[in-house]
């Protein structure tokens, strides 16, 4: 039996299986199954009325997990899955509660990731209708960009017949663009490597403020943390560490976690970056922000939740 159809009886069995996507890694279990995703708020410490995204194999399965799938929804599935997107959708009856923290909608999204790909039609060959999967880390800590990062997060709390899937780092390194689908026009819950500008493109409709009340953990002040402090901006001292674009130097005696070449792969590197500097033990790490895209205003936002005290 070759290990993706291994990991996918597991979630059939009620088991939890981390796996890689091209944003972050994912801990999963399915959706349908209420003392599986259970083990989920366990394992992660997480609040149990946070919601989680089910992911799903086709486009055909939005229709089982929401009740309507608005046509400006529908262009922006066409458009950007598998990819980077979680749309958040009016639910159905088989998004229950557990999954929804008793909200009327639901999130979905279909990942690129060739690993998530296998996995999640092994499943949908099994029978199995969704994966809901959080990001594969402790309650507000740093979401994993790769296995290695998943076992320090989570390795002492899962079973033994609960599965770590390899899919080596995590292309965007940033978690998907959360828009919400449910009124007359998108919103955007949490920033991301898809655009309001790509958004407002593909539906020919203006992106507008979320309207409150809708709970992402993600909107938390404090959130993504590293254990070291994390200051942004300013000048690193010697024996601290350093984020920053290539074309920002190296002041004597710090240690250069990250120097990436242009924002995508600031993205792509900073969880990693910013993970080492807890394995070196740093008394401080510096990120020197990037400017200038809307990548780099979703990087910001990430990062002033690490920095918040
Ligand atoms: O890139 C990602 O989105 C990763 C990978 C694994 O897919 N997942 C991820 O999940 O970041 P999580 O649970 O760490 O963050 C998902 C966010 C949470 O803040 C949750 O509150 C929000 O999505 N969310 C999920 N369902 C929602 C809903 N129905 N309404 C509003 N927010 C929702
Ligand atoms: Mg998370």
């Amino acid at each position: 039996m070759s290990t993706i159809e291994q990991a996918a009886k597991a979630l059939i069995a009620g088991k939890l299986v981390a796996f890689p996507t091209e944003t972050v890694y994912g801990l999963g279990a399915d959706a349908s199954n209420e003392s599986a995703v259970a083990r989920i708020f366990e394992v992660k410490n997480r609040p149990k009325d946070h919601p989680l995204i089910v992911h799903i194999a086709n486009v055909a399965d939005v229709d089982f997990w929401a009740g309507t799938f608005p046509d400006y929804a529908k262009k922006l599935a066409d458009k950007f899955w598998p990819g980077p997107m979680t749309l958040i959708l009016p639910r159905s009856e088989n998004a229950k509660d557990f999954i929804t923290g008793s909200q009327d909608s639901v999130g979905l999204r279909i990942p690129k990731h060739p690993v998530a790909q296998e996995l999640l039609q092994a499943f949908s060959n099994l029978g199995g209708k969704g994966v809901a999967a959080p990001s594969a880390n402790r309650f507000g800590q740093l979401s994993p960009t790769d296995a290695a990062a998943v076992k320090v997060e989570l390795g002492e709390s899962l079973g033994q017949e609960d599965i770590i899937l390899d899919g080596g780092l995590s292309d965007v390194g940033i978690e998907s663009t959360i828009i919400d689908c449910t009124g007359d026009n998108p919103a955007v819950l949490r920033a991301g490597f898809i655009s309001p500008q790509q958004i407002e493109q593909v539906t020919g409709l203006a992106v507008v403020e979320p309207t409150s009340g809708v709970r992402v953990s993600g909107a938390l002040k404090k959130h993504y943390s590293p254990r070291t402090p994390l200051q942004l901006g300013g000048k690193a001292q010697a024996g601290e560490g350093l984020i920053a674009l290539a074309s920002y130097s190296t002041p004597a005696g710090v240690v250069r976690l990250a120097a990436p070449s242009n924002t995508e792969e600031f993205a792509h590197l900073l969880y990693q970056s910013l993970r080492k500097a807890d394995e070196l033990g740093l008394q401080k790490v510096v990120v020197i922000p990037p400017h200038g895209d809307h990548l780099a205003e979703a990087i910001l936002d990430r990062l002033t939740k690490a920095a918040a005290k």
